[in-house]
């Protein structure tokens, strides 16, 4: 969700304004996303670095994200979306932490779109939090070095009760990850676009999806093995995630603009 200081600076207003028009386009994105049936979306509304900010626009994301969270709990709760959250949530000022525990628990049953907000958050540091916590299971005895695997591994990030990574977007025309899901990110499709965050909408999500679902995934295969497990599949989008054992998501899968 890059790009909010560029917006209000082109605008020749406060920063704290660009961000307050990244929280309407959060609501707007998040709407589209149900709407438009996908399984899961994850926001980066905080990095761990962030921190590192002025202490006012620090300040000001936390009371907009109070704000989210108070504001959208009827509209999670009506569209059956389940919210949860990824990052070390300890750093979070209470006024933060309890308002997001609460909506968690209230929509912990809803399955019809996850939404995970990425809050004081590091790919990094989730990596090496999930390798300490490997670490202190081996030296415990609990766990051989052997037994360290990938999906061991995985299954520490936070990002467990989300679906595989397929597409990963990034406004305002950095074309960098910048820490957001390392890991998760492995296999991901990556969609840069120009258009600021304040400015994106469903029209944008649509174009990246419909840029995704144009692309071949070979998770390391050839474009011929993946053409021979897609089978009568229709050129153009075929996958090799059933090939690879990764379960398809079937909504994402059959997307196409205007359905
Ligand atoms: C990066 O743009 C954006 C952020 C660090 C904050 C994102 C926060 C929101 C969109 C609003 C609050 C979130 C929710 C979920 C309600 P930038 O400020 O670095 O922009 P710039 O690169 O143009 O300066």
């Amino acid at each position: 969700m890059d790009g909010n200081g560029r917006w209000a600076a082109e605008r020749g207003l406060p920063r704290q304004d660009g961000h307050r028009r990244g929280a309407d386009a959060v609501r707007r994105v998040v709407r589209a996303a149900r709407e438009l049936g996908l399984p899961a979306l994850t926001l980066y509304a905080f990095s761990a670095q962030n921190w590192d900010r002025p202490r006012a626009e620090v300040g000001h994301l936390m009371r907009l994200l109070r704000l989210f969270l108070r504001d959208e709990r009827a509209e999670l709760l009506a569209r059956g979306i389940r919210l949860m959250a990824i990052g070390d949530r300890g750093r979070l000022p209470r006024f933060v932490r309890g308002p997001l525990a609460a909506l968690e628990q209230a929509t912990a049953a809803n399955r019809d779109m996850t939404l995970c907000l990425a809050l004081s958050y590091g790919g990094r540091e989730a990596i090496t939090a999930a390798a300490r916590a490997l670490a202190a299971d081996v030296a415990a005895g609990r766990l051989e070095p052997g037994e360290v695997t990938e999906g061991r591994l995985g299954a520490e990030l936070g990002t467990g009760p989300l679906p595989p990574l397929d597409l990963l977007i990034r406004t305002s025309g950095e074309q960098r990850l910048s820490n957001f899901l390392l890991w998760e990110a492995a296999y991901a499709e990556l969609y840069f676009t120009p258009v600021l965050w304040p400015d994106f909408g469903r029209a944008h999500l649509e174009a990246a999806l419909a840029s995704y679902v144009r692309r071949q995934r070979r998770f390391g295969l050839t474009g011929e093995q993946v053409q021979a497990a897609a089978g009568k599949e229709t050129p153009g989008r075929q996958d090799a995630r059933n090939f690879s054992g990764r379960e398809s998501d079937p909504q994402l899968a059959s997307w196409r603009p205007g359905v």
